[in-house]
């Protein structure tokens, strides 16, 4: 960046000051290397503004069309990367500013009327945390359609499920699948939620106090799309909440991406062997020729960690923070530009990865028998015949046991050990055995049955092709 050109005077803020800011200084406080993704915003909340001020009459119109020329012949230098940025200009509103006023003298001057850089940086980054929750909500639509599109052709292969890592009952492939969506889809209800307390403008709350002036920000908040307009000016000036909000919503999501990530990784292993991961989001090693890696799922599980630090970050930044403003605040953005950056970077790759992977079916299918998978489902059986379900909960355990003992499946016992075991059993029994009986003997709402795993998928798809424009809340989605 160019050495000091401006003088005391040429600050923004230069009037009071005797002394020129020492170059540490500036270089210390300046936020334009990382800001500058705002300048969008920055240039919109500013139009918005000016085209209150004429609307009010404290600009004229012409002053006004000055303005949004100015301001969008500096977009479009900055989009082909001719703006010079500087420290002494500290940040990306200051430069805009700046700019504008090299431009279109006095005129330029007028722009700042009724507003402070407080409540500027405050609009500029609620419309882009807006713009980024709504991409954001995109992409895990594309990673929900990614998992639906599989259910079809994955209906027939049951799965082994876990508790404690450890195999539990039987459920169809596409209940595993569907299980993801709805994370997925808690993470857009919390986005859509989060996005309402976003959506409020703070244009015009100027410093602190408001301003003497006649503004109107209820005009500005309609011209920049945003619902609502906030309340108190002391509030909405130290007010990150939004930004600490929208941050859990996507730490959340890289919670269930990482846990997804994990999941898979042992899928893939020799071990288990259940998932053939596509070669073209695998790496390699560099010594052992053999390797096919799952670098993409390890560093989605990886870059989990930086998500919960960002996240700490900002609870930490605004801790203890007395009202309003404070410098302190510059600091909220790198961990949210990261935040954002990083779980759009990994859900782009995540519906690839579900899309490109193939079950391993044989593998899968030749061990469904171990685990006695079909456990649980003898013992609603003998539910069903009036057995309590502690009793029951017994006499299978004890099955179970002499099973382990021989090594085998339990419809490989005896009809003796049945009739042994329980005077409710007899040779019937067989008739409930086995991993594809125990899927489908389920039938509760929910359940893995074929038949709710059916209208769980017709459910979805029809959510997904109901098409809309942006993250809704469970309220507004019932009001359809
Ligand atoms: N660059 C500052 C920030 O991001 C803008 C607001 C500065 N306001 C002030 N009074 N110094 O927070």
């Amino acid at each position: 960046m160019p050495s000091g050109k401006h003088t005391v005077a040429e600050k923004a803020w230069g009037g009071v000051f005797d002394e020129s800011t020492d170059r540490r200084v500036e270089e210390f406080t300046e936020s334009v290397s990382f800001d500058r993704r705002l300048y969008a915003h920055d240039v919109a909340g500013s139009v918005a503004h000016a085209q209150m001020l004429a609307q009010v009459g404290l600009i004229t119109s012409e002053e006004c069309r000055q303005i949004e020329q100015g301001l969008d012949e500096i977009r479009q230098r900055i989009e082909r990367g001719e703006f010079p940025f500087s420290v002494e200009l500290e940040d990306i509103h200051m430069h805009i500013e700046r700019a504008l006023i090299d431009r279109i003298g006095d005129t330029g001057r007028k722009l700042h009327t009724g507003r402070s850089r407080n409540d500027q940086v405050s609009t500029d980054l609620r419309l882009w945390t807006r713009d980024a929750i709504d991409r954001i909500d995109r992409r895990l639509v594309a990673l929900q359609r990614a998992f639906v599109d599989r259910c079809d052709g994955d209906f027939d292969c049951i799965l082994p499920a876990y508790t404690h890592l450890q195999r539990a009952q039987p459920v169809l492939a596409p209940h595993y699948w569907l299980a993801w969506c709805e994370k997925y889809q808690r993470d857009r209800q919390r986005l859509a939620d989060c996005r309402r307390r976003v959506n409020v403008s703070s244009l015009g709350t100027a410093a602190l106090a408001g301003t003497s002036l006649p503004i109107d920000r209820h005009d500005v908040a309609r011209r920049l799309g945003f619902d609502d307009v906030a309340a108190n000016s002391l509030d909405v000036s130290s007010d990150r909440d939004f930004v600490l909000e929208t941050v859990f919503a996507l730490t959340v999501i890289a919670e269930h991406l990482g846990s997804w990530a994990e999941e898979w990784i042992l899928w893939s292993t020799v071990e288990f062997n259940f998932l053939k991961l596509p070669q073209a989001f695998c790496t390699g090693s560099s010594i052992m020729p053999q390797k096919i890696n799952p670098d993409v799922l390890e560093l989605t599980r990886g870059k989990t960690a930086r998500m919960i630090g960002n996240l700490q970050t900002l609870l930490v930044l605004v801790k203890g923070l007395p009202l309003a403003y404070n410098r302190d605040l510059q600091e909220d953005k790198l961990p949210l530009f990261d935040s954002v950056d990083t779980v759009e970077a990994v859900l782009e790759l995540a519906a690839g990865l579900v899309a490109g992977a193939q079950l391993n079916r044989p593998a899968i299918a030749e061990r469904l028998d171990r685990g006695y998978l079909d456990a649980t489902t003898l013992m609603e059986y003998l539910i069903g015949r009036d057995v309590p379900q502690r009793t029951a909960h017994g006499v299978v355990g004890r099955l179970v046991g002499e099973a382990r003992k021989q090594d085998v499946r339990l419809a490989d016992l005896p009809v003796e050990s049945f009739t042994a075991a329980c005077g409710e059993l007899d040779e019937r029994v067989y008739d409930v055995l086995g991993v594809e009986r125990a899927v489908r003997a389920m039938q509760s709402y929910g359940s893995t049955g074929p038949d709710q795993v059916r209208r769980q998928i017709e459910r979805w798809k029809e959510l997904l092709e109901s098409g809309h424009s942006g993250p809704r809340t469970d309220d507004e989605a019932n009001h359809d």
